[in-house]
């Protein structure tokens, strides 16, 4: 059996959990090949009989794996398996992408989540979820590998009951759902506008921002230079901030100020979240390594980590 991994991981969580789901799966018997989302191409879906995707919640799924999953050509039938890392909001991610995986022609047999520490610039560090994914999360990964090279075979051979339920459309899903329409109704990026000074920047000694990108917004190569979804800055409304957490020139600027934006956040509480958490806690889902008066509402990222580049993408050993 083939399987092939497809992931996105902006901070490297979802990364981790994509190896250790890889290792469960080759401990299962599975020739298993993993890829980046920006080198994946549906052509090569054809040569494997399993595909697992994988990406942080982002609301639901990331915008580039959710069109990565809308556009795909159909797939018969072919298996598959979802999974996500995410912060204190995940509930909304599968009641999305499993029918949008279904409407693909893919058959998704399993899905799974793990918690993941979170790197925003207004956010608290250390996070709700700091520690995660723990030792545990990658156990719990490489079973799920394991889980879902098992019983695919046996589904094929008619065992449908395998297939993991629907996921149930509780309150928890409807707290994601209303945040999100609150978002959608005014779509521009709530931290405020991302701005490049091309006198700052490095280019082409460097092209960090424009290689990570999860939108494909940044064309450096271009004549006039392309940045964010307006051509000259950013403010699509997904909070992303990658590029000006990785640029290390600083070129790339907030607008209001990236240290005003973390002022402002700073000793705020998430109370929506907090309580999400305890809720996920009692039933078993989420175990803390931190306790909630120890989470950095006081420190938000930028005033934890104040220098450039704020943020380093984690190694990845098999590169
Ligand atoms: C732009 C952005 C939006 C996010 N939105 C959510 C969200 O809606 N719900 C949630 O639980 N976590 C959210 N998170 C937290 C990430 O899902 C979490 O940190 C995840 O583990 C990151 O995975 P990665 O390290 O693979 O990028 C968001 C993070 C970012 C950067
Ligand atoms: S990351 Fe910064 S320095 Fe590098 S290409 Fe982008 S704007 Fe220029
Ligand atoms: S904030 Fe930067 S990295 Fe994120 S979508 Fe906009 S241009 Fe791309």
């Amino acid at each position: 059996m083939k399987v092939l991994i497809i992931y996105y991981s902006q901070s490297g969580n979802t990364m981790r959990i994509a190896k250790s789901i890889a290792k469960g799966c080759r401990a299962a018997g599975a020739e298993t090949d993993v890829f980046k989302l920006r080198d994946a191409n549906y052509d090569m879906l054809d040569k494997y009989d399993m595909i697992g995707l994988g990406s942080p919640v982002w609301k639901v799924a990331t915008p580039n794996m959710h069109h990565f999953i809308t556009q795909m050509p159909d797939q018969h039938g072919k298996h598959c398996f979802l999974f996500n890392t995410h912060g204190t909001l995940p509930h909304l991610y599968f009641p999305v992408t499993l029918p949008n995986a279904k409407r693909a022609g893919l058959l998704p047999i399993g899905y799974k989540d793990w918690y993941g520490d979170v790197t925003m610039p207004g956010m608290p560090k250390p996070y709700y979820t700091y520690g995660h994914p723990d030792e545990q999360d990658f156990a719990e990964a490489e079973d799920f590998g394991k889980e879902m090279v098992g019983n695919s075979p046996r589904i094929a051979a008619g065992e449908t009951d395998l297939i993991y339920p629907n996921p149930v459309l509780d309150d928890k899903v409807m707290t994601q759902a209303l945040i999100c329409s609150n978002m959608l109704a005014e779509p521009v990026n709530p931290q405020g506008d991302f701005i490049r000074d091309p006198k700052k920047c490095a280019y082409p000694a460097c092209n960090l921002c424009m290689d990570n990108c999860p939108m494909g917004y940044i064309d450096l190569r271009s004549d006039p230079q392309r940045f964010g979804n307006r051509g000259f800055k950013c403010d699509d409304c997904h909070e992303c901030s990658f590029c000006f957490m990785i640029c290390p020139t600083g070129a790339i600027e907030m607008d209001p100020p990236g240290i005003e934006h973390a002022l402002k956040n700073k000793g705020k509480r998430h109370e929506a979240f907090e309580e999400m958490l305890r809720r996920d806690e009692a039933e078993g889902k989420f175990r803390p390594h931190i306790a909630i008066e120890d989470v950095g509402v006081d420190t938000p990222y930028l005033l934890w980590h104040p220098k450039r580049p704020y943020f380093v993408f984690p190694k990845d050993e098999d590169e």
